[in-house]
């Protein structure tokens, strides 16, 4: 990299994994039944994961076991203190606190897990950055209330939260409502709508208007929480968690910058609601056209408006371009309006690597919603190799941060963007979300576990270890 950019005294450096990928013991302490427990493994050829209702004889199930992180907590919160992380990010796996989501009172046994979990790392001084729910809510809600196109689900997530401010306060000061909630703006797309808001739909179904519909229920439920995280403590903050992904047109060609932009309305009306705690206009005439039933009360309104979210989580990994659709209809569908970028690379899973893109986003964003940003996940998923001599030598990794995290300190040194954080995905090797994978490793620390599940669980330092060690202990000044 050029020249060494200095980044803010108290930026918080850190790592992130959620619980569904790492706890395992899926079933410990009075674990309920999550989303993501009945998950099959699939594989980057076959990357659909399948839900099979219950667990089934000879399907894979890796969020059972992830990397054992429900026992090994204590020693790898050594390793990310050795690091030198000074925020770690991860969820609540929320079926830990009530089970099956409708209970009145929470299992005391996950409650304390967690305490243990927040105590531990606080006393290494590293601060913990929490997701109430990230793709792992109750299996029993979906089954018995049909996931989030329920408004009760607004209430069960209301006492999940509040349990949770209450009990943590002091201990967890960073919250975010819901991971990647426009992941579902791919709607077609059945796995998003399932890990996004629990929804398994007919074909005589809108899927469109039924993720709208799930997608306003869960940003009031996100606003409720903040209101209530204000009232029990004024000092927590609570955001909200978007993937940001930056949609480019593919020329110059006006129809193919009309798109774009209608593509960057539709993915991230999401934050509109939830940043500002309005609807954009856009899609109201949208939902009118269309003739879909989205019930927004005056009610709902006005707690999006009070519910605003403190601060914007984001993930990031990849941008998309798009161009003009052959109807000349100006109307995103992420499904199908989607093309190759021919100037960015890909990585092994297909993703396009565009580190300036985080610099284009940030700025996007600082434009449009003017709150702090936080950077909770930034990372490739790769294979790796570890040697006989128990050493991983990862230079894309360290190539891939490098060149993300140069691109951030522009944004935040060059254009004054208000980045407050950069939490990797991840410090250690986790189970892949999207194809339930091992084998698509992302971590500064290899787990010696495979995608049917053998392994010792033990861990190696990757080279990717020692380079961001350092990147942390010279604030971001040496890449
Ligand atoms: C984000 C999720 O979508 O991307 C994480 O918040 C996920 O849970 C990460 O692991 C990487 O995606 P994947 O599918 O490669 O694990």
């Amino acid at each position: 990299m050029s020249e060494a950019l200095t980044m803010p005294k108290d930026f918080l450096w850190g790592g992130a994994v959620s619980a569904h990928q790492v706890e395992g013991n899926w079933q410990a302490d009075g674990k309920g039944v999550s989303i993501a427990d009945v998950m099959a493994a699939a594989s980057r050829e076959q990357p659909q994961r399948v839900v099979t209702d219950t667990v089934e004889a000879g399907q894979v199930y890796p969020n059972h076991w992830g990397i054992n992180f429900y026992q090994t907590y204590p020693q790898d919160i050594e390793l990310f203190a050795e690091l030198g992380l000074k925020a770690f990010r991860t969820s609540i796996a929320w079926t830990r606190i009530f089970p099956n989501g409708d209970e009145a009172e929470p299992n005391v046994a996950g409650l304390r897990y967690y305490d243990d979990l927040f105590d531990r790392l606080r006393a290494k001084g590293i601060e913990p950055i929490v997701t109430l729910s990230h793709f792992e809510m109750p299996y029993h809600l979906v089954k018995k209330y049909g996931g989030w196109r329920n408004r009760k689900l607004i209430g069960f997530f209301e006492r999940f939260a509040e349990t949770c401010f209450h009990h943590f306060d002091g201990k967890v000061r960073y919250w975010m409502t819901f991971n990647e909630i426009d992941n579902q703006s791919d709607w077609r797309n059945a796995h998003h709508l399932y890990q996004d808001s629990g929804l398994q739909l007919d074909s005589n179904v809108n899927w469109e208007e039924a993720m709208f519909q799930a997608a306003h229920n869960e940003m009031v439920a996100s606003a409720k929480a903040v209101i209530a995280a204000h009232k029990i403590d004024p000092q927590l903050q609570v955001g909200a968690m978007l993937a940001m992904v930056p949609i480019y047109a593919l020329t110059a060609n006006p129809g193919d910058q009309m798109l774009a932009a209608r593509a960057m309305q539709y993915r991230y009306y999401y934050g509109d609601v939830q940043m500002e705690g309005e609807y954009p206009q856009w899609l109201l005439k949208y939902f009118d056209r269309k003739g879909y039933q989205v019930p927004i009360s005056a009610a709902d309104r006005a707690t999006l408006k009070a519910g605003a979210a403190d601060f914007l989580g984001m993930s990031y990994y990849f941008s998309f371009t798009v161009k003009e659709r052959a109807d000349h209809k100006v109307e995103f569908d992420e499904h199908n309006d989607l093309v190759d970028n021919p100037y960015v690379e890909k990585s092994q899973w297909g993703w396009q690597i565009d580190p300036q893109g985080l610099r284009w986003i940030l700025n996007w964003i600082q434009d449009r919603w003017h709150k702090p940003i936080m950077i909770v996940e930034n990372g490739i998923g790769a294979y790796d190799h570890l040697e006989d001599d128990g050493h991983v030598h990862d230079d894309y990794r360290i190539s891939y941060l490098r060149a993300h995290i140069h691109q951030m300190e522009l944004a935040v040194v060059e254009d004054g963007v208000d980045v407050i954080g950069y939490t990797m995905w991840s410090p250690i090797d986790i189970v892949s979300a999207s194809t339930g994978e091992m084998a698509k490793r992302y971590g500064l620390i290899y787990v010696d576990r495979d995608d049917s599940g053998h392994g010792s669980d033990r861990r190696y330092k990757k080279d990717s270890f020692a380079w961001y060690q350092q990147v942390i202990s010279t604030n971001g000044a040496n890449l």
